[in-house]
């Protein structure tokens, strides 16, 4: 039996169309996804879109759109973006669709028999933008510093969610790991977060939102939309709360073959959610909680976060158009650290573009190809081991560093070309210039294969000019 891995992205929002920071996340899951398949594990890859709740309620209505013909035309736009960018996902979760409601409404039921939720009050300052309630605390001047609005002030009847009794152990569990929140600074901060106060019991229904899942036990109230979001972790994977009740699933279903799930990538903005609200409901089922919780930074663009009054938002579809999917996958996972918030310009990303691929891979792919002409030996791809040190980088979800060891590679091959000159020694030391393309092609096979997960066009290609000595320019040069 091969081993497991279940890795999932957040499900967006669809109040507005997909743009960078969705495709920063998604593409990182493809990539890690791919690499966990090369190892032999058999994966499922979960995303989708977060289809309920006031925000996008409100941007229908605005739009003059009912709000499922509205959700639909937008999901669609994120599943044309994943094509796009070679996306290879097992399953496209949407909270509106019928089986997601049902499960939900089966859970709510569940937590509601349990005595997990009760009916009270409840009093907060909402943020619209963020769907959720925010302490004083985490207002900057008032103002909601991810939104830069005012929250409203809101009390109303509704359900909550027990926390009190499952603090303690939430935070045992991450102290041991066994809900392993990464980097560290993240795991220190949510255990500082846990420890300094006792948990407020989480308001799980709305009044006066109908575009939402309704209370099986109460139809005035629609379910929270990040108890409805959150659950799609589980529902994608096809679980059936009330067979789970038993067993947790029946066996030969996707839920007991891949919960927990291996990882679970977000952003940070949404890490505080992931790691109370998310574990507390599992608690409150008796699930196993995911096995870790890996939060990346932001993409800024110029020091600045990305936004249309700045007007220095990268559109994703512009970056496809210029460099292709493995040009945009290679320069966004390149950036710097997946854990770390990383800067973006479209100027620095053309340069990049034409140096590391245009001018480096492009240009080392061409010559040992154009040179293999004249190599007598036949050529096939190699078998492929992953080393130790590339699966340590990727534990670490070290995309960057590995990316800059290959090209390391790429650049010691282009200097062993330009040093060795094989195009003068074809001419009068064929024993020589064997040696010189014995290395070259081992090179660019390991180069091919180590950017599967990242370029899979790209290594195909590489691997395929290489057996039939034929060329293409893979990176035209932008100007
Ligand atoms: N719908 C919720 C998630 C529910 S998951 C059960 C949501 N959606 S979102 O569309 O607003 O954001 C989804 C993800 O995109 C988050 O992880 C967020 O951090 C990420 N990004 C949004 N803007 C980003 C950048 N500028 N850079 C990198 N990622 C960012 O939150």
């Amino acid at each position: 039996m091969p081993e497991k891995f279940y890795i999932t992205t957040p499900i967006y929002y669809v109040n507005a169309k997909p743009h960078i920071g969705h495709a920063y996340t998604t593409i990182a899951a493809d990539v890690l996804a791919r690499f966990q398949k090369l190892q032999g594990k058999e994966v499922f890859f979960l995303t989708g879109t977060d289809e309920h709740g006031l925000k996008i309620q409100k941007k229908a209505q605005e739009n003059g759109k009912n709000p499922q013909q509205f959700v639909d035309e937008i999901s669609g736009e994120f599943k044309k973006l994943w094509k796009d960018l070679n996306i290879e996902y097992s399953n496209f979760i949407r909270t509106t669709d019928p089986k997601h409601i049902a499960a939900v409404q089966k859970v709510l039921q569940t937590l509601k028999d349990n005595g997990s939720i009760y009916l009270g009050t409840y009093f907060g300052m909402y943020c619209v933008g963020c769907e959720q309630f925010k302490s004083e605390n985490e207002l900057v001047d008032g103002k909601c510093p991810d939104h830069n609005t005012v929250p409203e002030k809101m009390e109303e009847e509704c359900y909550l969610l027990k926390m009190a009794d499952i603090q303690d152990d939430l935070i045992e569990k991450i102290e041991k790991n066994e809900f392993w929140i990464a980097p560290e600074r993240y795991r220190n901060e949510m255990l500082a977060f846990l420890k300094s106060q006792k948990l407020n019991d989480i308001s799980i229904s709305r009044k006066n939102v109908q575009w939402g899942i309704p209370l099986p036990f109460d139809p005035e109230q629609t379910a929270y939309v990040w108890i409805d979001a959150l659950l799609n972790y589980l529902t994608g994977i096809g679980w059936d709360p009330v067979k789970s009740e038993a067993d947790h699933g029946a066996s030969g279903d996707n839920f007991s073959k891949f919960w927990p799930a291996n990882v679970q990538l977000i952003g940070k903005d949404i890490l505080r959610v992931h790691a109370t609200i998310w574990p507390a409901i599992l608690l409150h089922l008796g699930i196993e909680l995911p096995k870790v919780l890996f939060t990346h930074g932001h993409i800024l663009s110029d020091g600045k976060k990305m936004s249309k009054t700045l007007g220095n938002a990268i559109a994703i579809e512009e970056m496809i158009e210029k460099f292709g999917a493995d040009g945009t996958r290679y320069l966004l996972l390149s950036a710097g650290p997946f854990g770390q918030d990383i800067d973006v310009t479209m100027e620095r990303m053309i340069e990049n573009y034409n140096a590391d691929l245009a001018n480096g891979l492009g240009n080392l792919v061409s010559r040992v190809v154009k040179l293999s002409e004249n190599y007598e030996k036949n050529i096939s791809n190699r078998e492929f081991k992953i080393d130790g040190n590339i699966i340590e980088r990727f534990s670490r979800f070290r995309f960057d560093q590995e990316l800059k060891m290959t090209w390391l590679l790429v650049a010691e091959d282009n200097k062993y070309i330009a040093e060795t000159k094989p195009w003068e020694l074809v001419k009068n030391n064929q024993k020589a210039f064997n040696e010189v393309m014995d290395k070259l092609m081992r090179d660019l096979f390991v180069i091919a294969n180590r950017l599967m997960p990242f370029m899979p066009d790209t290594s195909e290609k590489i691997k395929k000019a290489l057996e039939t000595k034929q060329t293409e320019i893979l990176f035209p040069r932008i100007k």
